[in-house]
């Protein structure tokens, strides 16, 4: 069975009740289980953390054992050089995702520092950036 751990970082508990114009108006666990249910031979980890050192200690335990790493780090996305160093330090591969289409936003948004040390990049689809980034990884 592949094991793929998704990884939230900040604010991302709130989805839902976070500016749903943007980001929607389901919450996280509640998109899950369809994923999970959609994938049944798919074992999907998740973790959210608003802490970045907690995002990193996570990489690591998952990093060596997954098949796949989902990450939407929130605004670290954009400051962490931190996450970076992670996800370059482990050996599964690494889909950054993105529940809006951060090009469109402001531009501070613009800017990944993740992108590089990740195998592919998904932004703007919604919460179906996760299941897109699912798919790209079981067909790796
Ligand atoms: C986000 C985009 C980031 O710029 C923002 O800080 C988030 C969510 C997204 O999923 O669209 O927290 O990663």
């Amino acid at each position: 069975m592949k094991k793929i751990q998704i990884i939230n970082g900040p604010n991302l508990n709130l989805l839902g009740r976070r500016e749903p114009g943007v980001y929607g108006s389901r919450s996280f666990e509640e998109y899950l289980s369809e994923l999970r249910a959609q994938y049944p031979e798919v074992q999907l980890d998740y973790f959210q953390s608003n802490h970045e050192g907690d995002l990193i200690d996570c990489i690591h335990s998952c990093g060596f054992e997954a098949d796949g790493i989902i990450l939407n780090a929130g605004a670290y996305t954009h400051t962490s050089v931190a996450l970076h160093d992670a996800l370059r330090a482990v050996e599964a591969p690494a889909v950054e995702v993105h529940i809006s289409n951060v090009h469109t936003r402001e531009e501070f948004r613009h800017h990944s520092l993740i992108s590089a040390a990740c195998r592919g990049v998904i932004c703007g689809f919604g919460l179906d950036s996760y299941r897109l980034a699912v798919e790209a990884l079981i067909s790796l």
